[in-house]
């Protein structure tokens, strides 16, 4: 069983969930849609694992562009997702990710993280403000849900013990 975890994110969250995904899986190959690399063999993979976050309501647009441009790969293989988001739910994206996904054996949102390195002005003071908001109702701060990605993790071992 060989595992591709697809990332796309911003400031490191939804990598360091792929990093976590990968050692719950005893092992798998991260890819970052950053580095842009057209000519990356996915073709000995069986598990594709796409990992997006989210930026004001909208998926990660290299998930969109990776998501679309590997559906003959992955294809005939088997697909899982992972939704990266501050919010405490997140159900409408997650059904977008998801359809961005055909025939996906399963997508979780695993939460995330207030991260505002490299976001400036008006955006970085709006999330200062949630989190304040957060520390002072006594609400859990966005942390990964590591429950949600040892699921995952389960039921890609699960299916891949399957495989002929
Ligand atoms: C400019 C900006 C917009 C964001 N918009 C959303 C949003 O619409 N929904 C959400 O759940 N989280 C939103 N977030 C939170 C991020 O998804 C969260 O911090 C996540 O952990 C970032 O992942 P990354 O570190 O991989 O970039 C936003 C964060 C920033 C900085």
């Amino acid at each position: 069983m060989k595992t591709i975890i697809i990332v796309s994110g911003h400031c490191g969250t939804t990598m360091k969930a792929a990093r976590m995904l990968a050692e719950k899986l005893g092992g798998a190959d991260i890819f970052d849609t950053k580095d842009d690399n057209a000519s990356f063999d996915f073709s000995s993979y069986d598990n594709f694992v796409f990992g997006s976050n989210m930026r004001m309501f909208m998926l990660n647009g290299r998930f969109k562009k990776w998501a679309g441009k590997l559906k003959k790969q992955y294809k005939s293989k088997n697909v899982y997702g992972y939704l990266i988001g501050c919010m405490e739910t997140n159900d409408k994206a997650l059904a977008k990710l998801s359809n961005k996904l055909p025939g996906n054996k399963g997508v979780v949102y695993a939460w995330g993280e207030f991260v505002t390195e490299g976001v400036s002005g008006q955006t970085a003071g709006m999330y200062e403000n949630m989190k304040k908001d957060s520390l002072e109702k006594g609400k859990d701060l966005p942390h990964i849900r590591e429950e949600e990605l040892e699921k995952l993790a389960q039921l890609i071992c699960n299916i891949s013990r399957h495989l002929p």
